[in-house]
């Protein structure tokens, strides 16, 4: 059982204008919850002593959430307090993380729930950071920034380009000329550089071990770093990468550390490259990982780490589902 909360604002003390906020707070709240009215089981509501010409519970009613117990309380007057207020409170059957509506004025009442939230999930490459992120981030109807391909891209434009990927002034300099864009269509990120749709192109394996180069030049991460940040301050995201929890978000609200063991990373790798069609070596793809978790883990500057507030899960022996549910209740447990 999930508590969804929410409140807004009447201009003035009027059956019409009761029943259009009661209508337009639930709405809000069902859309952005992806509820369905059967998974609520009970609404709640309470109204500043202010407002007597009409029952927020009726309103609710005739706005057709009559199906689940409805119930309107009045609060006592508090000086200083918020007039002409309606808070609502819904319990619903569903494994959620609830997104609370502060509508009108009432947003002033709760800034700390109604903000922008971010989920970083770091970790080796295989452990399951991508998979899950993504699943998260549909669930919450959140952004999902994969900050290795951003990396990726990087690496892609100093390999066509013939630029030593040890060279770091160059491969800085090459990423000021050329322009990376992240966007999103039905939800999947695209990867652009200069324009041109590079998400396939990112994923091969020569390109894993190029992204891991060039993402240990400090310069590289703090351009990388800066974008990422600026995508994070504007909207609620779930970020999968390695340095997310301990340096691109240090204050993120809820952080994990996700990682499994080498040969079942492998594996994971290995099944995705010949599902697309790739020919793989086990042996030398398992290898390069290994090559890849040494070097991404002992670079000076924000190197692959666990951030000491991290929830640490191990997913070799769980099925993305067991992830997705354990992260989901640990977020609950948070707030
Ligand atoms: O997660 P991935 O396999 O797509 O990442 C590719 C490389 O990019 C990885 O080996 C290290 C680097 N990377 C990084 O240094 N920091 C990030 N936040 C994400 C990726």
């Amino acid at each position: 059982m999930v508590v969804i909360r929410g409140a807004t604002t009447i201009p003035c003390d009027e059956k019409q204008e009761i029943q259009k906020a009661v209508k337009e707070l639930l709405e809000q709240i069902e859309s952005c919850n992806l509820l369905k009215k059967e998974e609520i089981v009970s609404i709640v509501f309470s109204s500043t002593s202010d407002i007597h010409s009409y029952y927020p519970a009726k309103a609710a009613r005739e706005a057709g959430f009559g199906s689940c117990s409805l119930f309107s309380s009045m609060e006592p007057e508090i000086d200083g307090g918020l007039g002409l207020c309606i808070r609502v409170m819904l319990f619903v059957e569903k494994d959620m993380m609830p997104r609370h509506v502060y509508l009108r004025g009432a947003k002033v009442l709760r800034r700390d729930i109604t903000s922008v939230y971010n989920v970083a999930i770091d970790g080796p490459a295989g452990s399951g950071k991508s998979t899950v992120a993504r699943r998260l981030a549909a669930d919450y109807n959140i952004l999902y920034l994969d900050t290795g391909a951003m990396y990726r891209a990087c690496a892609v434009k100093a390999l066509e380009a013939k630029v030593n990927l040890e060279d770091e002034t160059a491969i800085v300099d090459l990423m000021r000329s050329v322009k990376l864009d992240v966007e999103y269509e039905n939800g999947i990120q695209k990867t652009l550089l200069d324009g041109e749709n590079v998400s396939e192109k990112i994923r091969l394996p020569h390109v894993s071990m190029a992204a891991s180069i060039v993402s240990k030049h400090p310069s590289v991460r703090m351009h990388m770093a800066e974008k990422q940040r600026e995508i994070a301050r504007k909207m609620s995201c779930v970020l999968d990468g390695r340095d997310i929890g301990t340096f691109v978000l240090p204050d993120a609200d809820f952080k994990f550390y996700l990682t499994a063991r080498p040969e079942v990373r492998a594996k994971r790798r290995y099944d995705e490259l010949v599902a697309k069609g790739h020919e793989v070596d086990f042996e030398a793809l398992k290898a390069d990982i290994l090559r890849r978790d040494i070097q991404d883990s002992t670079r000076a500057i924000a190197p692959l780490k666990q951030a000491e507030d991290a929830v640490l899960i191990d997913t070799s022996d769980m099925t993305v589902e067991e992830v997705v549910t354990l992260i989901k209740q640990k977020m609950q447990e948070k707030i």
